[in-house]
């Protein structure tokens, strides 16, 4: 039996012993979630009436509210069993459109999520996670956003980021407080943008997925997913952001420069094709 119909059933039977007693009470809220039946359900007005069993009058009350207990000659003529079979069908429909309905209402309240992705999740990425947090917070939308940053190694898991990416960060007034973490499989379904910070993270990224996805499903579309971080910026040229971890604190700074950057767009184009997110 399809989800919907094992979801519908129990909701039919609860809707029908609430019409076989109550089918004279007020009518419920047409737009009551959970209850794909509620409100969507009409029975033209009662033509002559043939009384039928009382096991096969209740069937005509599921599910439509303030329908008599009786039978329509056409409904005389099509046993309850058969009336059940395409109640349940209609009930199938009714609970994918109510699915549908409820999945749009679920997306419109759902954080938009994004992830950034370096190597080691101990300098660039969790000063991006950082960056974009404060440009996200300054512009009141915290609650619409999840924001996260990953490594494609797991070498420094739990590990703080590293400390001359804190206090460069300190010194323009962004607090990056991330423990480093590997990406991992559900990442690809928790996340609607996933930035990488140069290309061979992008790589790095891409085939993770594919690997993972042998073993465990994960959404077609996820690739289309993943970005370079640089091909939001608009002040800076450079198509990559540079690891710094090897040179001097101006590398440091440097990655500070293009994220600014990068997350100002980033940010500007993630709220003008989203609706629900308005700043
Ligand atoms: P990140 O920088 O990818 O920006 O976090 C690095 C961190 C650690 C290492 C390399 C780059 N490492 O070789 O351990």
């Amino acid at each position: 039996m399809p989800a919907a119909v094992a979801l519908a059933l129990p909701t039919l039977a609860a809707v029908a012993a609430r019409s076989s007693t109550t089918s004279t009470a007020a009518a419920p809220n047409p737009t009551t979630r959970g209850d794909p039946l509620i409100g969507r359900c009409r029975i033209a007005a009662p033509a002559p009436l043939v009384p039928l069993a009382a096991t096969a009058t209740r069937w005509l009350g599921h599910g439509c509210r303030g329908a008599p207990l009786v039978a329509s000659p056409h409904q005389a003529r099509n046993p309850p069993r058969l009336r059940f079979a395409a109640a349940a069908t209609a009930a199938e429909g009714m609970a994918a459109e109510a699915s549908a309905a409820d999945a749009a209402l679920t997306a419109e309240a759902k954080p938009f999520a994004v992830l950034f992705v370096c190597l080691g999740n101990i300098c660039r990425s969790p000063a991006a996670e950082a960056v974009f947090r404060n440009l996200v917070s300054k512009r009141g939308l915290d609650s619409k956003f999840l924001i996260d940053s990953a490594g494609t190694i797991g070498y420094h898991e739990g590990n703080k980021a590293d400390s001359r990416m804190i206090s460069a960060s300190k010194k323009r007034g962004i607090e990056v407080t991330s423990r480093s973490r590997p990406i991992k499989p559900s990442d690809f379904h928790d996340f609607d943008l996933i930035l990488a910070m140069d290309r061979q993270n992008y790589e790095d990224i891409l085939n993770s997925f594919e690997r993972w996805r042998h073993k465990e499903p994960l959404p077609d579309s996820a690739p289309n997913k993943v970005k370079l971080m640089c091909s939001y910026c608009k002040r800076h040229t450079e198509s990559e952001v540079p690891d710094p971890y090897y040179g001097g604190p101006q590398g440091f700074e440097k990655v500070l420069d293009l994220l600014d950057d990068a997350c100002e767009s980033l940010l500007d184009s993630i709220v003008a094709d989203n609706a629900n997110i308005s700043a």
